[in-house]
C-alpha cells in the first residue's frame, strides 16, 4: 500500500521554494495517498547546534504545513525527536551505509564549506538519519524538491544493501515481500518538474535557501503584501522581454527563475506563462507576479502567524501525531531488531 512521507527542517526563514517545491506537493498528496508530514527537528541541529528558539520553529512549520492544507487529523503530522525509532534505525542505517557513499553527498559538502574537518559528524551521518525517517515507516512516496533527489537515491542504496545482507534471515523470519524478497521497499521522489528548484530572486544560479544572509534573496512564508512587492520588484532580471517560448530562456537563469515561480504559484506549466506573458517587459511580468504572489502568499502568512499564537493547539497536533507515527514505526523497528538480531 503507497504511503507518503516527507519532512522539512525547522531552521527558521521558510520561503517560496519549500512552499513550491514540497508543501504544494504535500496538500496535494493528501487527497490521494495516506500521508505522514515531519517536522525534523534532529535533522535542524546537524549544522548548527544551538538553535534560536527551536520550539518556535518546530510550530512554525508545524503552522505552515497546517496553513497551507495539510489536515493534521486526516494526515500524521509530528515531529522527528518525539518517536525515538527514527533514531534507533539510524543507527542501524550507519551501520549499513558506507563512507564511499556518504563522501558523494554534494549537500554534505556544500554545507560543510572549506572547514571539513569541524563539521559535525550529525552532518556527516544526516542522509543515513533522512533514510531511517523515511523507511521506519515503511514509506514508497517522497516528495521533495530536486536538491533531495540524492538523498533519496542514498534512502534506496541503504535499503537494497539491508535486505541483501539480510536476505536470509528475512527469509527465515518469514519478513520479505514477495518475490523481491525485500523487507525494505525502495521509496521514490515525487518531485514538482515547475518548481523543482527555485532560485534566489537576487542570483538565479544560486538555490533560494533559508540560510541565505540576504532576506532579498527569498520570498518568506510569513511576509506581508508589502514585503513580497518590495522584494519581486527588487528582484534581479535582464534586459529583455518575456519570450513566448522555453528555449528563450536559456542563459537567461533570473528570467527562468520568475517564470517558474508564476508557473508554479498559478499551477500552470510554463509553456501556458509564457503564452500569456511573450512579449512583456519585466515591470508587467512583475506586477502580475506580485499580485499572484499576494494572492497566493499572504493568506498562508497570516493563518501561519494566527496557528502560532495558538502553541497549546500546535503542541497538541504534534502530540497526537507522535503517537499515530510511534504506532505504526514500532512493530516495524521491532521486525528490524529481530532481523538484525537484537534480543528485546
Ligand atoms: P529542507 O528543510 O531543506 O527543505 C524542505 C523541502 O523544501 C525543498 N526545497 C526546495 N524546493 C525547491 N526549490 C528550493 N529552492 C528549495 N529549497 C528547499 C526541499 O527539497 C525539501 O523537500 N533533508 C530534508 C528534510 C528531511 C526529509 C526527510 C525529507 C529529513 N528527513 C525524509 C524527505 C524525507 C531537508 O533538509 O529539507
Amino acid at each position: 500500500k503507497p504511503l507518503v512521507f516527507s519532512g522539512v527542517q525547522p531552521t527558521g526563514n521558510l520561503h517560496l521554494g519549500n512552499y513550491l517545491g514540497a508543501i504544494v506537493n504535500f496538500v496535494a498528496l493528501q487527497k490521494s495517498h495516506d500521508c505522514i508530514y515531519c517536522v525534523v527537528d534532529m535533522h535542524a541541529i546537524t549544522a548548527t547546534l544551538v538553535q534560536p528558539d527551536l520550539p518556535a520553529q518546530i510550530r512554525e512549520v508545524t503552522a505552515a504545513f497546517i496553513a497551507a492544507g495539510i489536515d493534521p487529523v486526516k494526515q500524521i503530522v509530528f515531529n522527528q525527536s518525539r518517536v525515538s525509532a527514527h533514531a534507533e534505525l539510524a543507527w542501524v542505517f550507519n551501520c549499513v551505509a558506507r563512507l564511499g557513499w556518504l563522501n558523494r553527498m554534494t549537500q554534505f559538502k556544500d554545507k560543510a564549506g572549506k572547514d571539513r574537518e569541524n563539521a559535525s559528524t550529525g552532518l556527516y551521518a544526516y542522509p543515513n538519519l533522512m533514510a531511517a525517517d523515511i523507511l521506519v515507516y515503511k514509506a514508497t512516496h517522497v516528495p521533495v524538491g530536486e536538491d533531495q533527489k540524492q538523498h533519496l537515491e542514498l534512502t534506496r542504496d541503504i535499503a537494497q544493501k539491508f535486505n541483501n545482507d539480510f536476505g536470509p534471515r528475512i527469509a527465515e523470519l518469514g519478513l520479505g515481500r514477495g518475490e523481491a524478497g525485500g523487507f525494505f521497499p525502495a521509496p521514490e521522489p515525487l518531485i514538482q518538474p515547475q518548481a523543482a528548484r527555485i532560485m534566489s530572486l537576487r542570483d538565479g544560479t544560486k538555490k533560494m535557501s533559508k540560510s541565505d544572509p540576504s532576506e532579498y534573496s527569498r520570498l518568506n512564508l510569513t511576509d506581508d503584501a508589502d514585503t513580497i512587492a518590495q522584494k519581486l520588484r527588487k528582484a534581479k532580471t535582464d534586459a529583455d522581454a518575456i519570450p513566448s517560448e522555453a528555449k528563450g530562456l536559456e542563459g537567461r537563469p533570473e528570467a527562468e527563475n520568475l517564470v517558474g515561480i508564476f508557473a508554479g504559484l498559478a499551477g500552470k506549466p510554463v509553456a501556458a506563462v509564457l503564452q500569456d506573458f511573450g512579449g512583456s517587459q519585466f515591470s508587467a511580468f512583475k506586477q502580475a507576479l506580485t499580485d499572484l504572489a499576494v494572492e497566493r502568499l499572504a493568506p498562508v502568512g497570516g493563518e501561519m502567524k494566527r496557528l502560532v499564537a495558538d502553541p497549546g493547539y500546535i503542541d497538541g497536533v504534534l502530540k497526537a501525531g507522535a503517537e499515530r507515527a510511534a504506532a505504526i514505526a514500532a512493530p516495524i523497528m521491532d521486525e528490524v531488531k529481530d532481523i538484525v538480531g537484537f534480543i528485546r
